[in-house]
């Protein structure tokens, strides 16, 4: 069974009640749980945080045996050197998401210190972004 995992950074524990407008009324409690459900066949899991040390962390720990990271680093995207190296330093692939259309937003979003090392990237598609990262690691 392939191991896949999303990772969410800063303020994604809010999504539903953050900026709706942007990110959508959804918390991501209930969407997990919708596609745990509908990926019954692959291990699906989830990790949030805040903070940085964390986020590498969880890179470091699942980077060596899971099948495929799907993460949205959210504002450390833009910021954490840090997080960009531990993407380069693991052996699993990355598959970078952003719900919102970053390039379409202020110049600082513009730039992400994870895509250089991300097998691919999802931007702008919404929650659905996930679901599309997860698609590309079932048909790898
Ligand atoms: C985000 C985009 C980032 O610029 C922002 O800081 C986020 C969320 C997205 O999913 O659209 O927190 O990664």
């Amino acid at each position: 069974m392939k191991r896949i995992i999303i990772i969410n950074g800063p303020n994604l524990n809010l999504l539903g009640k953050r900026e709706p407008e942007i990110y959508g009324g959804v918390t991501f409690a209930d969407y997990f749980s919708e596609l745990t459900e509908k990926y019954a066949s692959i291990s699906l899991s989830y990790f949030q945080s805040n903070i940085e040390g964390e986020l590498i962390d969880k890179l470091h720990e699942v980077g060596f045996n899971y099948d495929g990271i799907i993460l949205n680093a959210a504002a450390y995207t833009h910021t954490s050197v840090g997080i960009g190296d531990a993407v380069k330093a693991i052996e699993t692939p990355v598959i970078e998401v952003h719900i919102s259309n970053v390039y379409a937003r202020e110049d600082f979003r513009h730039h992400s210190y994870v895509s250089p090392n991300a097998s691919g990237i999802v931007i702008g598609m919404g929650m659905k972004g996930y679901e599309l990262a997860i698609n590309a690691f079932m048909n790898a």
